[in-house]
C-alpha cells in the first residue's frame, strides 16, 4: 500500500469494494476512480473495504484507484449556511449549476461555504476569559433575522489571548488562545455523529404552524416529532411546504429527499421568492434547503438526512428553535434498502434492511428540546416533521409502522379527503397528538382557559358525525332525529369551515392561534345555538336553511380587520332568524 491508495475490486451500483485498504477506518472519506468520486467507507473486512459512493458510479472500472483522505465525511459549519441550497453531501447546488450547467459534475470539488465573503465578527470574550466547548466566542449577523453564534469547537478549551472585532472570512483567525491555538469561524462535524446536548427538557409549548387542524386538534410540540403518512397525491409535500413557510420556528431545514426533480425544482424556485408573514422578510433568511431528487445518486440521498440534521443541531446549539422537514423519509428508507441489497445483507420485511427501525428511531431521537453543551442555562430545540409515502396508501407497511412508533404526533393523510379536495387531508379520526396533554397548560394561558374544553367538544362532534353517517348510510337521513341532523350540520361547519384550509388562499393559508380561537368559538357558538333552537321546537330543516350559513362557512376568507364585525352580525342574524321562526 502506497500513500493511502487502494484499488477497485468490484462495483455494484453505489457500493464499491476496494482492496489494499489496510489501515482505513469506518466513515473515512475516500476518492474513488480517476474522476475522484466522493465515497465513505461503510464496511471493512481484512484489507478490503466497501465504500458507499455519493456520485454516479457509471464508468468506474476494476483496478481503478481509491484514494484515502484520512478524514471523516463531515459537514462544514459556519456563517453562510442560511439561505443555501445544498445537495445530500452539502455541495451548494446553485454554485454547481452555475459552473457546470444543470447537473453536478462528478467528483466536483466545491467549497461548502463561501471562502471570500467577510463577516463582521463581534467578540463575546476578552483576553483572560476561560473558554470551553460550546461557549460563545462571538457573534456574526448572518442574515437580518439570524445572529450566528461562533461557539468554541469540541475538544478546544483554554484562556483567551486575543479576540478582536472586525471583518473576517470563515477561515481567518478570530480568536487565539494562550499557547497559540487559533480559532476560525468555520467548524467541521462528522456527518454520522449527532451533536451532543445536555439533558432533554419536557416539551411544554406547541410549535405553531398556522394550520388549524394541526394547531387545534393535533399540535406538535416544539422539540417534538411528527410524521405525515399519505398515499400518492394526498398533500404531503404541500403540507411540508406550508409548514416551512408559516411555522413559528427560528430556522427551517427543508430536506427534499428522493422526490421528483420537478417537484423539488418548484420548491427551490418558490421558497426563495416568498416572504415571512410574521416579519415580512424573505423566508430564505431563515431557511436552508437540501435537495436530493430521485434522479440524483441514491447514496447521497441516504446522507442528506444526516447532513440536514447536523446543520439543524448546530443551530439548536446556538439556542434556536429549529424545524427539520423531511420529504419523504420513505425515499430515504428506499435508499437504505438499495444500499443494503448491494451489500448482500440479509433483508428484513419487504426487503428493507433489518436495521430500518433502529435507523428511523435514531433519526427521530434527535428531535428534542435540550440544555446546551457549554451553556447549561440556555436551551435550543429541533422539531422533526417527516413525510412518509406508503405504497398504495397502506399504513401497515414497514416504514410507516416503524415511524409511527417514534413520532408523538401523527397526521394521517386520507385519500378520500384529498379526493374531495378537503385539504389538509388530515384524517381527524385516525390522527393523534400524544403531546397534547403536556401542551394544554400553554393553550389555557396563551389562548383561552376554555380551549381544552372546546377542543374536546370538536373531537366529540366529529366522532358523533362518524357514527351518525354510518346510520344514515344504512337507514337514510329520515331516520335521524332533529337533534341529530343539527349535530351533523355542526360537524359540517367544523369540517368545511374550520378544518379545511387552503394553502393557496392569501388570507386563509396562515391562521394565527388567536384567529383560530375566534373562529372556533364562533362555530361552537353556532353548534350550541342551533341545538337550543331545536330544543325550542324549531325544525332542523328551518335551522339548517339559515341564510347566513354560507357566510359562516367562509369566515376563514374574511380579512382580520373585518372578522369581529362579521362574527357579531352573523350571531345577531341567527338570533333574529330563530326568533322569527319560533
Ligand atoms: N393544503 C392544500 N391546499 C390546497 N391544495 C392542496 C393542499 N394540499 C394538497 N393540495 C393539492 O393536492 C395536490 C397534491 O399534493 P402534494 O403534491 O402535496 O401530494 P403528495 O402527497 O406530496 O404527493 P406525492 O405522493 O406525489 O409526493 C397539490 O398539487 C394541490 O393541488
Ligand atoms: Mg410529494
Amino acid at each position: 500500500m502506497t500513500g493511502g491508495l487502494g484499488r477497485i475490486i468490484k462495483v455494484s451500483g453505489p457500493a464499491v469494494t476496494a482492496g489494499d485498504m489496510l489501515g482505513c477506518f469506518m466513515s473515512e472519506l475516500t476518492r474513488v476512480g480517476d474522476n475522484r468520486l466522493m465515497g465513505e467507507i461503510i464496511r471493512i473486512e481484512g484489507d478490503t473495504a466497501v465504500i458507499q459512493v455519493y456520485e454516479d458510479t457509471l464508468g468506474l472500472s476494476v483496478g481503478g484507484p481509491v484514494e484515502r483522505t484520512g478524514e471523516l465525511l463531515a459537514v462544514e459549519l459556519g456563517p453562510g449556511l442560511i439561505g443555501s441550497i445544498y445537495d445530500g453531501i452539502q455541495r451548494p447546488l446553485p454554485t454547481l449549476a452555475d459552473k457546470w450547467g444543470d447537473f453536478i459534475q462528478r467528483g466536483a470539488d466545491v467549497k461548502r461555504l463561501d471562502r471570500e465573503r467577510k463577516w463582521k465578527f463581534i467578540p463575546a470574550v476578552k483576553p483572560g476569559d476561560r473558554v470551553e466547548w460550546g461557549m460563545v466566542l462571538g457573534t456574526v449577523q448572518e442574515t437580518p433575522r439570524v445572529v450566528h453564534k461562533i461557539m468554541t469547537p469540541k475538544g478546544v478549551s483554554g484562556i483567551v489571548e486575543t479576540a478582536v472585532e472586525g471583518d473576517f472570512t470563515i477561515t481567518d483567525t478570530v480568536v487565539t488562545l494562550e499557547g497559540g491555538r487559533a480559532i476560525t469561524m468555520r467548524q467541521k462535524w462528522n456527518v454520522r455523529e449527532p451533536r451532543p446536548r445536555l439533558d432533554r427538557i419536557p416539551l411544554t409549548e406547541p410549535l405553531l404552524t398556522g394550520q388549524r387542524v394541526v394547531d387545534t386538534l393535533f399540535p406538535i410540540a416544539e422539540g417534538g416529532a411528527a410524521i405525515i403518512p399519505g398515499g400518492f397525491g394526498s398533500g404531503k409535500t404541500v403540507l411540508e411546504q406550508t409548514i416551512a413557510k408559516y411555522a413559528q420556528a427560528d430556522i427551517i431545514i427543508y430536506i427534499g429527499c428522493g422526490e421528483r426533480g420537478n417537484e423539488m425544482a418548484d420548491t427551490l424556485n418558490q421558497l426563495p421568492k416568498l416572504t415571512d408573514p410574521h416579519t415580512g422578510r424573505p423566508l430564505m433568511e431563515r431557511t436552508i434547503l437540501i435537495a436530493n431528487t430521485s434522479n440524483m445518486p441514491v447514496a447521497a440521498r441516504e446522507a442528506s438526512i444526516y447532513t440536514g440534521m447536523t446543520i439543524a443541531e448546530y443551530y439548536r446549539d446556538m439556542g434556536y428553535k429549529v424545524t427539520v422537514l423531511a420529504d419523504s423519509t420513505s425515499r430515504w428508507a428506499e435508499a437504505l434498502r438499495e444500499i443494503s441489497s448491494r451489500l448482500e445483507e440479509i433483508p428484513g420485511e419487504e426487503g428493507y434492511p433489518t436495521y430500518l427501525a433502529s435507523r428511523l428511531g435514531a433519526f427521530y431521537e434527535r428531535a428534542g428540546r435540550a440544555r446546551l453543551v457549554g451553556r447549561p442555562d440556555e436551551t435550543g430545540s429541533v422539531t422533526i416533521i417527516g413525510a412518509v409515502s406508503p405504497p398504495g396508501g397502506d399504513f401497515s407497511e414497514p416504514v410507516t409502522q416503524a415511524s409511527l412508533r417514534m413520532a408523538s404526533t401523527f397526521w394521517g393523510l386520507d385519500y378520500d379527503l384529498a379526493h374531495q379536495r378537503h385539504f389538509p387531508a388530515i384524517n381527524w379520526l385516525i390522527s393523534f397528538s400524544l403531546t397534547y396533554p403536556a401542551l394544554s397548560a400553554w393553550y389555557a394561558v396563551n389562548v383561552s382557559p376554555d380551549w381544552g374544553a372546546m377542543v374536546k367538544k370538536v373531537h366529540a362532534i366529529l366522532q358523533k358525525e362518524e357514527e351518525l353517517s354510518e346510520v344514515v348510510k344504512i337507514v337514510g337521513m329520515d331516520s335521524l332525529e332533529d337533534r341529530e341532523r343539527i349535530m351533523l350540520e355542526g360537524a359540517r361547519l367544523l369540517r368545511e369551515g374550520y378544518l379545511r384550509q387552503s394553502a393557496a388562499h392569501p388570507t386563509d393559508a396562515f391562521c394565527s392561534i388567536k384567529r383560530q380561537e375566534k373562529m372556533l368559538s364562533t362555530y361552537l357558538f353556532f353548534v350550541d345555538s342551533m341545538a337550543q333552537a331545536a330544543e325550542r321546537g324549531i325544525s332542523a330543516e328551518t335551522i339548517i336553511r339559515f341564510p347566513g350559513m354560507e357566510t359562516l362557512l367562509r369566515l376563514k376568507e374574511t380579512p382580520e380587520e373585518d372578522m369581529g364585525a362579521k362574527i357579531e352580525s352573523l350571531r345577531n342574524e341567527f338570533n333574529l332568524y330563530v326568533e322569527k321562526a319560533g
